[in-house]
């Protein structure tokens, strides 16, 4: 079934823009996305931490492994995968594709359903 939920958009990165060791932030799909180049590749995860939801781009990145700067949680930037607690859920990794000169994420849009009507009689004419 397609629908919001379904809809795709992808971000495109400059890799001019991202040198190795570094991570940027771009909006897509509803979020922030925390876009990491690393020695084994280019990887896209969200950029906020599943513990308490501080800014993964505040942190540090060691590797593959992105350090949450509030708590010091850490994921894998490869997966998502919680490396180190305090945090317990991982966070969504996203697929990319790369060309050298360029990278491509693709991110699903949050599905953010109208509230604006919740609680109200809706009248169709
Ligand atoms: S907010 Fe990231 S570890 Fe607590």
């Amino acid at each position: 079934m397609n629908g919001p939920a379904d809809a795709l958009v992808t971000i495109e990165i400059d890799l001019a823009d991202l040198r190795g060791g570094e991570m940027i932030t771009r909006e897509a799909g509803g979020r922030e996305i925390l876009v990491c180049r690393t020695r084994d590749g280019v990887f896209a995860v969200d950029g906020q931490c599943s513990h308490a939801e501080a800014r993964l781009c505040e942190g540090r990145l060691r590797g593959t492994r992105v350090i949450c700067p509030l708590h010091g949680a850490a994921f894998d930037v490869r997966s998502g995968a919680v490396l180190r607690g305090p945090a317990r859920q991982p966070i969504r990794a996203y697929p990319v594709r790369c060309d050298g000169a360029r990278a491509w994420v693709t991110v699903p849009v949050v599905d953010t359903p109208d509230t604006s009507m919740a609680g109200q009689r809706r009248v169709i004419d």
